[in-house]
């Protein structure tokens, strides 16, 4: 099967960073830019934060790859979501379908717009391990191209059926809540215990639990959000060899449990 892979990369999420705050986006999104990070994640379900990346993308638009999402019930207020990401982005490189929301009612139209060049890829999307089995009855289609999952040391599930099923059909892995929506960082570990990392050019936690998904060959993307420029550049570090190995893997998650 032709590869879909997207990776390697980190990118950036914006649930509940800058909803309707466009200059923050700008800085923010810019920063990202600026550090490498080409993937850019967002959904009519972030409120504001759909346009703001818009405004914030403004003149760059061609160096980023847009994943946003259709979150509907019904087929006519997911193609008035799709109109209005048009209008905000010109194209829609990634359109997933946010928690599998009617997925076979828009799917069926979705891929008509795939044909007509109007949207890239096509992908689903589900924050939690209760809907894994519909999302791997979706992904056995294969009538998509990527899938979008939580994936941490604290949150693994993914790994007994869907990432070896990814990894089976070619998909593209876009990994969610990398830091545990923040929930992994309130105790991080000190530089002492991070010392076997820094060959792997991991200085900071954030970079060791990013470094710690993408050093899965099955996953592609993580995609950390932040209201920050500084760990914006800072975690997009994470996106470069070397990879983790099993050792430093399980050290991550030593250290995860721990904090
Ligand atoms: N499809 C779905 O159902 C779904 C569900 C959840 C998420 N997502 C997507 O996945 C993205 C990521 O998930 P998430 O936002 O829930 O959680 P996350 O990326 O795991 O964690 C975000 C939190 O980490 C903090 N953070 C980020 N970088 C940091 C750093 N270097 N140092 C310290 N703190 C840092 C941020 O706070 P600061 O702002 O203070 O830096 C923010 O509170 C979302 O934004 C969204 O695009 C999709």
């Amino acid at each position: 099967m032709e590869s879909r892979r997207l990776g390697p990369v980190v990118g950036l999420g914006t649930w509940d960073t800058f909803d309707r705050e466009v200059p923050l986006a700008r800085e923010v999104v810019g920063a990202a830019l600026d550090a490498g990070v080409r993937l850019l994640d967002t959904s009519p379900m972030y409120r504001g934060a759909e346009a703001s990346l818009a405004a914030a993308l403004q003149g760059r638009r061609d160096e980023a790859l847009v994943a946003t999402k259709v979150w509907a019930q019904t087929v006519e207020e997911g193609r008035n979501q799709l109109e209005a990401q048009l209008r905000w982005y010109g194209h829609v490189d990634i359109e997933q379908i946010h928690n599998l929301a009617a997925w076979r009612e828009q799917l069926a139209w979705l891929e008509v717009e795939r044909e007509a060049g109007r949207v890239g890829r096509l992908g689903v999307t589900h924050y939690s391990s209760g809907a894994f089995t519909e999302v791997a009855r979706a992904l056995r289609t294969g009538r998509f191209e990527t899938v979008q999952l939580p994936y941490n040391p604290a949150e693994r599930e993914c790994e007994r059926e869907l990432l070896p099923l990814a990894a089976e059909l070619g998909l593209a892995v876009i990994v969610m809540r990398p830091l545990g929506k923040g929930s992994l960082l309130r105790r991080p570990p000190g530089p002492r215990e991070l010392e076997p990392l820094t060959g792997f050019g991991v200085e900071t936690w954030p970079q060791a639990l990013l470094k710690w998904a993408l050093s899965d060959p099955r996953v592609d993307a993580v995609i950390p959000a932040t209201s920050r420029a500084d760990r914006a550049r800072s975690n997009a570090l994470a996106g470069s060899p070397p990879w983790l190995g099993p050792e430093e893997r399980r050290l991550v998650e030593r250290l995860a449990a721990a904090s």
